[in-house]
């Protein structure tokens, strides 16, 4: 019966159909997905903390109502995602315990510090341009908790990526002042922008496996390849500059030649040592503790209430 059950895992993934929470599933795809949907969930969750930073400082009452929307719906992202992750059978609270434990990664790019407003433009642009690069196939992922839950985050987050376009072309028909902000911005965004698609294909461990499963459509320079294809043009409409000497359209590949993002840097962020980690990661477990008494009064009414009904 193992193998029947195998066998049938395999058509559904050769027949490119979604793996659903009650079939069966090798112990490592379950395995590979919690690690990647709980990195992912981490991420919307820390990522609220660098553009939660400017709301109390955004410029105008439009600007700040819709940061503080898009900061909000990046907290919904996160509860998605959980809650596709639990549908694996994990517990939230375990995946929370393990984020404040350093023990579960999340994205490199959010332990850099938002220093200035057009930061704010530039992570809508080229960060979420990033997620949305990186997500948009992951909406046919194999498993069909997560490529559902992608499908509204990826709508949200193509608004995102709207909203700091619009936020930067504001500030590049402003002042002298506001343009150089703006392209002091894209110069320290863009290369951790690039780290956010993972490892060199070459040094990715898990993509070859991932890959096979369906779990990841495209390969990580794949898809770094078509966000540099993809942000050019907008640099060029915004009137900024990508820093990075080596950027040059290659009309044989019919796409552009970049230079080598900083791999050690990389490393050292994924590791805990970026210019943040340990700000992002005590800020969580602050918020986690602090909210301790409301998951006891919810606890304590849900108790009350059963025993109501009883
Ligand atoms: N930041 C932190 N860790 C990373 C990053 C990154 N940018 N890229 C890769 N890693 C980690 C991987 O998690 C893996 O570590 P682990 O084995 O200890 O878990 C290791 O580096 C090696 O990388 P890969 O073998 O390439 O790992 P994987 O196949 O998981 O690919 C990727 C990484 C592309 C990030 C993939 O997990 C993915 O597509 N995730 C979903 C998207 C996501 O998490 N986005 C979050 C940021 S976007 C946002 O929230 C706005």
């Amino acid at each position: 019966p193992a193998l029947d059950l195998e066998a049938g895992f395999d058509r559904t993934i050769e027949a490119d159909q979604r793996i659903e929470p009650r079939d069966w599933m090798p112990e490592a795809y379950r395995k590979t997905l919690i690690r990647q949907i709980a990195q992912h969930a981490h991420s919307e969750i820390i990522g609220m903390q660098p553009e939660g930073n400017w709301i109390l400082r955004a410029p105008s009452l439009r600007r700040k109502a819709i940061l503080l929307a898009k900061v909000q719906d990046e907290a919904g992202h996160g509860m998605y995602l959980y809650a596709a992750a639990e549908t694996l059978g994990v517990d939230r609270e375990e995946l929370t315990e393990k984020l404040i434990d350093s023990k579960q990664k999340y994205s490199s790019i959010f332990n850099y510090p938002t220093l200035s407003y057009a930061d704010i433009g530039v992570i809508g642009w080229l960060v979420d341009g990033a997620a949305i690069c990186n997500q948009v196939p992951l909406c046919r992922c194999s498993y069909g908790p997560y490529a559902r839950a992608m499908v509204r985050i990826c709508k949200e987050e193509s608004f995102h990526q709207r909203q700091g376009f619009e936020l930067l072309l504001a500030m590049v028909n402003g002042t002298d002042a506001q343009r150089e902000m703006v392209q002091e911005s894209v110069n320290r965004w863009w290369w951790p922008s690039l780290m956010m698609f993972g490892p060199p294909d070459d040094d990715s461990p898990n993509s070859a496996q991932s890959m096979a499963w369906g779990i990841k459509r495209h390969t990580n320079d794949e898809l770094r390849q078509r966000f540099v294809d993809m942000s050019v043009p907008q640099a060029a409409a915004l009137g900024v500059t990508l820093p990075d000497p080596e950027l040059v359209w290659n009309p044989e590949r019919k796409a552009h030649d970049y230079g080598e993002p900083d791999w050690d840097e990389f490393k050292a962020v994924i590791a805990g040592s970026g210019p943040a980690n340990a700000q992002r990661v005590a800020h969580r477990r602050r918020a986690h503790e602090g909210g301790a008494w409301v998951r006891e009064a919810a606890q304590a009414y849900a108790e009350k209430q059963a025993g109501v009904r009883a």
